[in-house]
């Protein structure tokens, strides 16, 4: 211990304390210490006693004791008398009663009570003739002239309410219901320890001086002869954590603003939709394992939804018969308009895409949206039945792949990341297919889709030009930026555990 910087830091509170303790022998309540010493509230004992603990100049003791105080029918005995007592009184008139004479004072519960403790303290003897008879004994005629323990142990507590007792001096008390209240209170002492008796020993005193500058202290000017407490910038202080967004709420955001910088708008969609517009419209044929149970939700309530757009689901289904309107041969296969009113949840944000260029044909155009999807997925580390896809699309007279790569590419960096490289892939609605993979802690990670969807999924909604799409992991994307290693890590609700994580 530094002897001369733990006294410079003691405050005023701190100070009477410790002086306080040693007049009260180096320990004492806060109780105690506030009737001897010159604190005026408890609080700011405790305050001052914790500090100082912290300094290791007093140590806290802790103490649970048992306290008592009248119960429901301990206060009815204190007023009426014991029922034992009272049936004594009625016995002993006569020196013996029936039990049918008790009913002059007790009630038809407390005969049974009082009968019993009668014989347990060995004041009537019981004889069963014809009636039940008790027979006051010497012990009983004793008991009548003096006041028992039990009575003056009652009335005592009466008088000291949560008064600490011995268990085993009022056993008998503690049989009877409601009788007597039983509380554990903790109680603390506060002790001297060597390191706070040398504090003292060499000699603290206590200065006015100011602890806080407020403006009436610059007012008044009653900073120019007092001294002023130096802060401790060191000084312990507990955390305090406000409220703040979900980290994925502020990746959401963050994407958003990278994507509104670069000249897109937004759209949103629903989690429900038809079969139709998840699978049909985007080309998707209806023997596709994605559209299997196992990969798909489907849902039961509606099982399904009608398809209003009848012109457009006739000319899609005849692209996927056999390319329709458009130059493509389609899939070769008998269309059924029942699969198209499958009622879903969507498994990917590609629909609000579709939907969007139904609605708005016409070039230039560029839109993203970033929306829950849903599949039939095992959870895993890498896996959630639920995530997010940052989905968007570029529609203008002469796009082409090398803008899609230089978009991509672009949003990434932004995002901070630099290493971004696409190999070939296929999804059923774009041609050529993409794969966008981020080079991250000596990895590639896959992180999206994206292509130029094909004609048979433009021509039918009426678009004449190419137009540029993707859709990209959000979950993964966080995982990279949080370096989470388990992606159910980002929707963990464990405070304690969130506030360890660096970059959350
Ligand atoms: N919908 C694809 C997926 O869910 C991603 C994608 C979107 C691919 C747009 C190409 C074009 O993985």
């Amino acid at each position: 211990m530094d002897l001369k910087k733990t006294i410079k830091e003691l405050s005023q509170n701190e100070k009477k304390v410790l002086l306080t303790l040693n007049i009260l022998k180096g320990k004492a309540s806060p109780e105690e210490i506030l009737k001897a010493g010159d604190l005026t509230q408890e609080v700011e004992v405790m305050n001052a006693a914790s500090w100082l603990r912290s300094k290791n100049l007093v140590k806290i003791e802790d103490h649970i004791k048992t306290v008592f105080s009248l119960g429901k029918e301990g206060k009815q005995f204190l007023q009426k008398g014991f029922p034992e007592k009272r049936a004594l009184k009625i016995i002993s008139a006569k020196g013996s009663a029936k039990l049918s004479d008790l009913s002059k004072d007790l009630s038809k519960n407390e005969i049974p009570i009082a009968v019993g403790w009668l014989k347990r303290k060995n004041w009537a003897n019981i004889k069963k003739d014809r009636d039940t008879v008790l027979e006051i004994t010497s012990e009983g005629k004793k008991a009548l002239k003096i006041q028992t323990d039990e009575e003056k142990l009652l009335q005592k507590i009466n008088e000291t309410p949560n008064i600490e007792l011995d268990k085993s001096k009022i056993k008998s008390l503690l049989t009877r219901k409601n009788v007597l209240k039983e509380k554990d209170i903790i109680t603390s002492t506060i002790v001297l320890t060597d390191d706070g008796k040398k504090v003292i020993y060499s000699g603290i005193e206590i200065k006015d001086e100011i602890s806080q500058v407020t403006s009436e202290v610059i007012k008044s000017g009653s900073w120019k002869n007092k001294a002023i407490r130096e802060y401790d910038i060191n000084a312990f202080a507990p955390n305090v954590y406000g409220g703040k967004a979900h980290p994925m709420i502020d990746l959401i955001k963050e994407i958003k603003e990278i994507f509104l910088h670069m000249g897109f708008e937004e759209t949103q969609g629903n989690y429900v939709e038809p079969c139709f517009w998840n699978m049909d419209a985007l080309f998707i044929p209806q023997d596709h394992p994605a559209r299997d149970l196992h990969d798909t939700l489907y849902l039961k309530v509606p099982t399904n939804i009608t398809v209003k757009e009848k012109k457009l689901l006739e000319v899609v289904a005849k692209v996927h018969e056999n390319g329709g309107i458009t130059s493509s041969d389609g899939w070769g296969y008998k269309f059924s308009k029942q699969e198209v009113e499958k009622a879903l949840l969507r498994t990917h944000t590609t629909v609000n895409t579709i939907r969007y260029l139904y609605n708005n044909p016409k070039p230039p155009c560029k839109v993203f949206s970033i929306g829950r999807v849903f599949r039939k997925e095992n959870i895993d580390s890498t896996h959630l039945p639920e995530f997010y896809q940052i989905e968007g699309i570029i529609h203008e007279k002469d796009s082409n792949f090398r803008q899609l790569i230089g978009v991509l590419k672009e949003f990434y960096r932004r995002m901070g990341f630099e290493k971004i490289r696409v190999r070939p892939g296929y999804f059923p609605y774009t041609e050529p297919s993409m794969e966008v993979e981020v080079f991250w802690n000596g990895k590639w990670m896959e992180l999206g889709g994206s292509g130029i969807f094909r004609p048979e999924v433009t021509e039918p909604v009426g678009v004449k030009n190419p137009v540029l799409a993707w859709g990209l992991g959000l979950e993964r994307l966080a995982m990279l930026k949080f370096e989470l290693k388990d992606i159910r890590d980002l929707y963990i609700s464990d405070l304690a555990w969130l506030r360890k994580q660096p970059k959350i």
